[in-house]
């Protein structure tokens, strides 16, 4: 069963009929909100909602341990997250949709891992490609098929959040070379892996990040939202022909 994480703007599947919701215990605490079992198409899928079904849980706030615990117990054959990002890079702009390749991690202060504790061996998981190849094959070739345009390569800078950046930390982001800026996609990623979990990524450019394009005066907030309930029309359809079809 493929599961789908759900950021800003998509605290529901809008075509998904769920079937049940089951809350999850983890030795790690609440995950953000009951597990959604639902069909697309006759094919299951598990959604769970990244900020809670009300999206009322800040990025540095999500138990993100618990939450890739919950859906492991899914067995999931991989995990598509969506996230809403800022976008850096010129060509990223409100409404595109891009898969990142890469990640730049500027949180702090966050459970990132499951090797801790004092019966935790050291344990170093490798991460030299964060994202899993197969699954982003997958998500191109669904988006191919129904004539979504997604972009391929991104490098993801993930922040602290909650607070949006200043212009001098996007211009700081650049140079180290990310194209998006997010505030979720760390230790989220990191922590599939230790679980051993495919895990890609759809990110939605809501806005130009800090200080450039029409975010050159500021962020507006207003705009954000009313991109990403369009854009999350395209991303539901992704994920529906990759359950539908057999490609
Ligand atoms: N910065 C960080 N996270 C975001 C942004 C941004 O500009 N837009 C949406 N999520």
């Amino acid at each position: 069963m493929l599961a789908v994480i759900g950021g800003s703007g998509m605290t529901r599947l809008a075509r998904l009929e769920v079937v049940e919701r089951t809350q999850v215990r983890t030795p790690y605490g609440e995950p953000s909100a009951a597990l959604s079992f639902g069909r697309f198409g006759g094919r299951s899928l598990v959604f769970l909602a990244r900020h809670g079904d009300e999206h009322t849980i800040p990025p540095h706030q999500v138990n993100y341990r618990a939450n890739l615990w919950a859906l492991r117990t899914c067995a999931p054959v991989g995990i598509v997250a969506v996230a809403a990002v800022g976008g850096i890079r010129s060509d990223l702009g409100p409404g595109d949709l891009v898969m990142p390749h890469q990640i730049i991690d500027y949180t702090w202060g966050r459970e990132s891992t499951y090797h801790q504790g004092p019966l935790s061996a050291v344990t170093h998981v490798d991460f030299t490609e964060p994202y899993d190849r197969e699954l982003r094959q997958r998500i191109g070739a669904a988006a191919a098929a129904i004539g979504v345009t997604i972009g391929g390569v991104a490098v993801y800078a993930a922040t602290q959040g909650p607070r949006l950046e200043t212009a001098a930390e996007i211009d700081r982001l650049e140079r180290d070379g990310a194209d998006v800026v997010g505030m979720t996609g760390m230790p989220e990623a990191v922590l599939a892996r230790e679980l051993g979990i495919p895990y890609a990524a759809i990110n939605v450019v809501a806005n130009h990040a800090a200080g450039r394009g029409d975010s050159r005066q500021g962020v507006s907030m207003d705009a954000l939202h009313a991109v990403l309930e369009e854009a999350m029309l395209r991303v539901g359809a992704i994920i529906e022909r990759m359950l539908t079809s057999n490609d």
